[in-house]
């Protein structure tokens, strides 16, 4: 869930501020990447180097950085805008109270009101000052604003006292933070199928005729679905990515076009969505060797027969409701041809590969392509991360296809 997620953690003047250290260690081993804020009281608690050294990020308290001769601004509309998740913890009772009437006089206020993403806070506080009607209407108002509240929990508090006020256990926080955006995520409980890179289909048993498909289209594909809350099923050609575990995702490895045709074809009737990136050879030898080939010829001719066609096959056999995505990849005509792979192929999107474009196709880390619903609706995305042209492919299912 929160791999790759930009997370701004908000630490305030609590004694409970010491645990914000294990927070970033828990949040940046859960995958996130994390930015830290402090209230100018935080700083008394826990040092600024402490937290920059465990989130491998500067930490910021100020709008000015007094210390530069130019006066840096820091700024806390870009941070606030930075990022997909903030989180303030701990949260004290001013801080809330501070954050419920809109005051800016700290960076951490400013970012915190900049910020469009969800915001949680987790209270730290006394149990008398955790009751009081003022704090307990600060969170309401807080929850009105959209502001997710993680219970303070109880047990010893700082003044000796015991009872609840204490800030949430930092595994309890990332827990919390897990099942909310699971519960929130737009994909949960959908399955997903997606295939991907490129296939072998053997000459003999040490040569194939292949491409240069990498993958790494069809694993930001898989990656967003989880991200989203979907069980992924992510069927890939031979390849070099390094696919890390997850308890939603199978991996179906495959070699030639007919075992792609047959891992997919067993899936798709389970599926809500598929979204078919590989780069499946059209054709293969007609007669692969038993034993490897010896140069005694020369000259060889290979000859080649067609191979099915996963995308059409798919398509022949979709259900109201499915959803298939497809890909093209065209150096002429493109829209044109693109738009007739949609209509052949029974699809509800095709994505235009411009393999022609600057640092577009195999093996880079970024593409540009449009999103093509009809002749008519056809949305080009510029250049931009792999990763982000998936994030934009199923915010487009999501918006325009559900
Ligand atoms: N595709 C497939 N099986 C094939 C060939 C292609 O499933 N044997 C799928 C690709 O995964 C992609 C889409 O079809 O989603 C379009 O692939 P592309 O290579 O652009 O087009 P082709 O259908 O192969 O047609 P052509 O090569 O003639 O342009």
């Amino acid at each position: 869930m929160l791999r790759g997620k930009k997370i701004l953690l908000g630490v305030t003047g609590s004694i409970a501020a010491y645990k914000s250290t294990y927070l970033v260690r828990l949040l940046v081993k859960a995958g996130a990447e994390v930015k830290v804020v402090l209230s100018p009281a935080a700083r008394d608690f826990v040092t600024p180097l402490t937290l920059a050294t465990l989130s491998k990020n500067p930490v910021l308290w100020e709008y000015f950085d007094k210390e530069d001769e130019q006066g840096k601004w820091n700024h806390h509309v870009q941070l606030g805008l930075w990022a997909d998740l903030m989180l303030i913890a701990p949260a004290t009772s001013h801080t809330l109270s501070k954050m419920a009437s809109g005051s800016a006089d700290t960076f951490l206020l400013g970012v915190y009101l900049s910020a469009k993403c969800p915001v949680y806070f987790a209270p730290a506080m006394d149990l008398d000052m955790y009751k009081h009607p003022a704090t307990r209407e600060n969170i309401e108002k807080l929850q009105s604003f959209g502001n997710i509240w993680i219970p303070s929990e109880e047990g010893e508090l700082a003044s000796g006292l015991s009872g609840e006020g204490r800030m949430a256990e930092p595994e309890n926080i990332l827990a919390f933070i897990q099942a909310h955006l699971s519960d929130q995520a737009p994909l949960r409980g959908k399955k997903v199928l997606v295939n991907a890179g490129p296939t072998y289909e053997p000459i003999d048993p040490v040569r194939f005729v292949g491409n240069h498909s990498s993958g790494k289209m069809g694993l930001a594909l898989a990656e967003t679905a989880l991200a989203l809350g979907a069980e992924v099923h992510l069927v890939i050609g031979p390849h070099q990515l390094e696919i890390a575990e997850e308890a939603r995702l199978t991996v179906v490895p495959v070699q030639t076009a007919r075992e792609m045709l047959e891992a997919c074809t067993a899936l798709f009737d389970q599926m809500d969505i598929a979204v078919m990136s590989a780069a499946v050879s059209d054709y293969r030898p007609a007669d692969p060797a038993g034993q490897k080939i010896k140069k005694d010829t020369d000259e060889l001719v290979l000859k080649l027969v067609k191979n099915p066609d996963v995308l059409y096959s798919l398509g022949q056999v979709k259900r109201k409701g499915q959803r298939l995505v497809g890909f093209a990849l065209e150096t002429e005509n493109a829209v044109e041809n693109a738009v007739k792979k949609l209509h052949k192929k029974n699809c509800d999107l095709i994505v235009l590969n411009m393999p022609s474009e600057k640092g577009s196709g195999f093996g880079h880390d970024t593409n540009e392509v449009r999103l093509i619903q009809s002749a008519d609706k056809i949305y080009p995305l510029t250049l931009k991360s792999k990763k982000e042209i998936a994030r934009e492919i199923f915010t487009y299912i999501l918006d325009h296809l559900s």
